[in-house]
């Protein structure tokens, strides 16, 4: 047996520390090669190209790059990569800075141990410290089974962050792999959820659990795919591929603000105040019953025609969307004549509840166009809690103290009048079209209340009812009643819309919110 020294070690210079830091830095950059050529035969992207993609050119900065699991147990210890699976840090959008995170499949299934939950703890805290966006790029296979208890324990510190970070920053998740389990938390509580379909998957227990729970087979993507969670309100948007996604993530970050003290970026001002759009007036049919597509009105209101919708494919009754007005980011909620005749129901409550916290919390003026026949009614939304639902819209609209713009298009009828943003419930700026009817009922039923008797008495029925109609709408359905009770601010030509709105925001650019003394109210949840 022949013994030999070891090598003598190279000397410790400054140019070999150097080079070994610089190596392991590429390697660390680099990945895994075969597990990154395994991600992209999934259609999806690595977790840097997607860094890459989402930030202004260069300038992201990785943060705790060094990382790695300190668990030992189940053969973990034996191989364990830097970064532990979570490429962390911060960069910019349009030169805005924003806290980034995005799991990294190729590394332990993105699965969240103890040092890659640290990691996303440590943006976060940055993000809420600094006042800047988070940004999460879910792709994960869960809790790091591996790391038991340490692995939950990490979540919880999560979603922790999540609700104090909720209306401080603005936090947008975008799932782009597997979210399953208690990881599907996080998103829920973030402001925007992005889905890309094909290879996003949101459950709290994965098909293999169902089976053998309840024996029904499932695929991942019946279960949880993006075209699900597109109609059960989870995603907030939903998109054909990665780049489009980020695309719009992008536009997103550019109309608001990076935090609750600041107000959104202004863009350029486009001379909305004088901006005449005579189309308008063809858009609306003035017959109250006839569909009409709301989007094409507020194409016409905001800046170049250009807004980001929520939730297109969730309660399609109501929309929620951001554009801009004279530069000036504004949300939009708006009734939806195409879809169940614009009517409220229990979703489109929900929605436009959460999207006027949303807009309020963030400082974002709200315009409200009104189009509603009522409340959806019926034994099916009484049972499923219509009551406390449409509380939750109330509320939020009640407790709004954003400048608060609402035009009445065409009609206006009893509850949902005073929820749509009515002045009652502290509207800045009621404006209404001259074709509107605002009303506790629409003509027929209110004379068929009113006047049970006289018709069933009446030699001419349908005579006497059509002379009660006329003599009705007359008094009631028009926009004068409430303009000369002072409930309408001002009745204006539909062409006037975009120019009214922009004055409208202009007046009440210092409106200011006066602080109410309590703990937290008790919105109805
Ligand atoms: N903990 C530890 N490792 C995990 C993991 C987890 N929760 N999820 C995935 N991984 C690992 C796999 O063991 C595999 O490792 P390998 O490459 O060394 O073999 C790697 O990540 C890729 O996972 P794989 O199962 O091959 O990918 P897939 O695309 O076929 O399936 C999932 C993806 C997410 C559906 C599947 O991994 C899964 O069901 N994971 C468990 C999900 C779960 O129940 N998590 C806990 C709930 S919070």
């Amino acid at each position: 047996e022949v013994f030999t020294d070891p090598p003598p070690p190279e000397p410790r210079t400054m140019e070999r520390l150097r080079r070994e830091h610089g190596g392991l830095r590429e390697r660390i950059t680099a990945g895994d090669a075969d597990a990154a050529a395994r991600q992209r035969a999934l259609g999806k992207r690595t977790a840097r190209e997607r860094l890459a993609a989402l930030l202004d050119e260069g300038s992201f900065d990785e943060l705790d790059r060094y990382r790695r699991t300190q668990a030992h147990g189940l053969k973990i210890g034996e191989h364990r990569p830097h970064t532990d699976g979570v490429v962390a840090g911060s960069g910019t959008i349009f030169g805005r800075r924003v806290f980034v995170y995005a799991q990294d499949f190729t590394v332990f299934g993105g699965s969240l141990g103890e040092a890659h939950a640290s990691k996303i703890h440590k943006v976060m805290d940055l993000a809420i410290a600094t006042g800047a966006p988070l940004i999460a790029l879910n792709d994960s296979g869960g809790a790091r089974i591996q790391e038991g208890v340490m692995a939950l324990h990490g979540y919880g510190g999560i979603f922790r962050r999540n609700v104090q970070a909720s209306g401080v920053i603005p936090q947008i998740s975008v799932i782009l792999g597997p979210c399953a389990g208690g990881a599907a938390y996080s998103p829920a509580l973030s402001d925007f959820t992005f889905m890309v379909r094909d290879i996003a998957k949101m459950y709290l227990t994965g098909p293999d659990v169902v089976a053998a729970v309840s024996g029904q087979r499932v695929t991942h993507e019946q279960l949880g795919g993006a075209a699900v969670h597109a109609g059960t309100g989870v995603a907030t948007f939903v998109h054909d591929d990665e780049e489009s996604c980020f695309a719009d993530v992008r536009y997103l970050v550019s109309l608001l603000p990076g935090n609750n003290l600041e107000p959104p970026p202004e863009g350029p001002a486009r001379g909305a105040t004088a901006d005449v759009r005579p189309a308008l007036a063809g858009i609306v049919p003035v017959e109250p019953n006839k569909p009409y597509d709301m989007r094409a009105v507020v194409a016409e209101l905001v800046d170049d025609g250009e807004f980001i919708e929520l939730h297109e494919d969730w309660a399609p009754n109501v929309i929620c969307l951001l554009g801009r007005v004279d530069g000036q980011t504004v949300g939009v909620v708006g009734n939806q004549p195409m879809a169940l005749a614009g009517v409220l129901d229990v979703q489109a409550a929900q929605k436009a509840a959460r999207f006027v916290r949303f807009c309020d919390a963030f400082s974002i003026p709200l315009v409200t166009l009104v189009d509603v026949p009522g409340f959806l009614p019926g034994t099916d939304q009484e049972q499923a809690g219509v009551i406390r639902h449409g509380a939750k819209l109330l509320y939020a609209y009640c407790e709004a103290t954003v400048p608060r713009v609402s035009v009445i298009l065409r009609k206006a009828y009893g509850g949902a009048y005073i929820v749509m943003d009515s002045r009652s419930i502290g509207c800045d700026l009621a404006l209404a079209w001259p074709t509107n009817e605002i009303a506790v009922m629409g003509a027929e039923g209110a004379v068929n209340v009113l006047f049970r008797k006289e018709l069933a008495t009446a030699a001419d029925q349908e005579g006497l009812r059509a002379e009660l109609v006329t003599e009705y709408a007359g008094q009631l359905m028009h926009p004068y009643y409430a303009a000369e009770r002072g409930l309408v601010d001002d009745v204006i030509d539909p062409g006037q819309t975009r120019a009214a709105i922009a004055r409208g925001l202009e007046m009440l650019r210092t409106k200011r919110a006066v602080a109410v003394q309590r703990k937290h109210g008790n919105v109805p949840l």
